[in-house]
């Protein structure tokens, strides 16, 4: 049994806690290029830990963009063989000025780990090392045969990782991924993660004059881009949250009754959601859904950023030549990233107002994808979360994306167990981003659980 590697964990609970502070100082900050250098430092690091521990074939597999990290143990004869994922890129940290203590500086409050890349995902790798260094540490073996993959980009899409997946499928080969990248639906609650939303990120960029003008001289005769990016904007969304593009929704499937009654049970009080959670005044969303669903199964249309003009302060009178906006959907099964960018693109260039151009470009996109409960690894990772946690487990969807799990099913044709120990409020891609260390603990203990069990199996 695992008692000797829980143990071990135990004993060591806070080194393990200081070697994830020293992955969480290298500002690993995949989207911008000024940070490449940290990205690579960050697989070196975690290359070198999965070698010290005895993980075997340890490689930085580099190519265009960040690198990958692969290493395997696979002398469990007869045993099922897992793939390990996590990511160790993180979000930019702005904005700096609102975190308690610097974000590359991790920093223990109350109970908390606050960091950027904490919970989302260092915190959630390291605790996957750390259960494979306990096993191996202390039983000088796996129950499993084990894989990892761990990537550098999938805060920014995830390209590399997809195309290995679809060049490679041999080097991954496995009869189940597990997923360490998601979060609990309340504290002290476990939870599998059974869907994801899909995404396409997009940027529309509209031109309108020649080149900046003043905008006195030619006010009211010239386009101005804002302005037309503002009707296109408010053009592809209705005031109740309905997406207004023709025929988005057209292969939107509803979740099943089993489905939405299981989440009528899960401790959720839309009212404490939309104050603590959330913090404004009202919920917006399509009318007739929760916000459980209209944030799990209905997609939805966002803007992350617009850029151009004048920005400084003070002001400047000008007309800017162009501007650009980011705007990104969530897509739900059985929505497909191609056609919804078709159906987006057609649609915003014939609202876009007729004096200004649009350029309709696509950053990067995932599918959605909901993963069947009905196979024995889901039953093992149960079994494994009623010990370390004394309860049931919940089966959750979640809004966020993670590109590559649609990957896993289609070109390795394995199931994911997506079990992560994240909480609701940590903060994921904002500032103070946290993660609780007892959960990190906990986490570590449901792994090597959940590697016994299946070894059982
Ligand atoms: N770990 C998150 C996704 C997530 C968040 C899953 C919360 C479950 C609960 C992941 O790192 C993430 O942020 N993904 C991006 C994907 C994108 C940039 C392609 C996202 O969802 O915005
Ligand atoms: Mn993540
Ligand atoms: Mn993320």
């Amino acid at each position: 049994m695992s008692a000797g590697a829980v143990g071990y964990a135990r004993e060591n609970a806070a080194r393990f806690l200081e070697e994830l502070k020293t992955l969480l100082r290298i500002p690993s900050v995949s989207t911008t290029p000024e940070h490449k250098g940290d990205v690579e430092k960050a697989a070196e690091w975690v290359a070198a830990e999965l070698k010290r521990i005895g993980m075997e074939n340890v490689d930085v597999i580099r190519s265009a963009g960040h690198p990958l990290v692969y290493a395997d143990w696979l002398h469990a004869t007869g045993k099922p063989t897992v793939l390990c994922y996590a990511h160790y890129d993180v979000q930019p940290p702005d904005p700096l000025d609102e975190w308690v203590t610097p974000p590359f500086e991790p920093t223990e409050r109350n109970g908390n780990l606050y960091a950027r890349g904490a919970v989302d995902d260092k915190g959630q790798l390291v605790l996957q090392v750390k259960a494979l260094e306990s096993l191996l540490k202390k039983d000088g073996k796996l129950p499993v045969n084990v894989r990892v993959i761990y990537e550098g980009e999938e805060e920014v899409g995830g390209e590399r990782i997809a195309a290995f997946v679809r060049e490679h499928p041999d080097r991954l080969k496995a009869d189940f991924a597990l997923i360490s990248d998601t979060e609990l639906f309340a504290p002290e609650l476990p939870t599998l993660t059974v869907g994801l939303r899909g995404m396409i990120y997009t940027e529309l960029e509209v031109r309108g004059a020649k080149t900046d003008l003043h905008s006195g001289m030619y006010g009211g005769a010239a386009p101005n881009p804002f302005v037309a990016l503002a009707q296109i904007i408010a053009g592809l969304k209705d005031r109740e949250g309905k997406i207004l593009i023709p025929g988005f929704y057209d292969d939107v499937k509803a979740p099943s009754a089993d489905e939405v009654a299981a989440w009528k049970k899960l401790p959720f009080d839309e009212e404490e959601y939309r104050e603590k959670e959330v913090g404004a005044s009202k919920l917006v969303g399509e009318k007739g859904y929760s916000a459980l669903a209209r944030t799990w199964v209905r997609p939805t249309l966002d803007v992350h950023g617009i850029v151009g003009g004048f920005i400084g302060a003070g002001a400047k009178t000008v007309i800017p030549a162009k501007a650009t906006a980011k705007v990104s959907m969530r897509l739900v099964p059985d929505m497909t990233p191609e056609k919804s960018f078709r159906q987006y693109k057609e649609y915003v260039e014939k609202i876009k107002p007729e004096a200004v151009s649009v350029e309709v470009r696509l950053i990067h996109s995932g599918e959605p994808i909901v993963i069947g409960t009905d196979n024995p690894y889901v039953k093992a990772a149960t079994k494994a979360l009623k010990k370390v946690w004394g309860k049931d487990t919940v089966f959750i969807r979640s809004g966020g994306s993670i590109p590559i799990v649609g990957d896993f099913e289609k070109h390795l044709k394995i199931p994911s167990v997506m079990m992560g120990f994240g909480l609701p409020d940590d903060g994921l891609h904002a500032p103070n981003e946290k993660f609780h260390i007892a959960n990190f603990h906990r986490g570590i203990e449901s792994l090597i659980e959940f590697f016994d069990e299946a070894g059982s199996l």
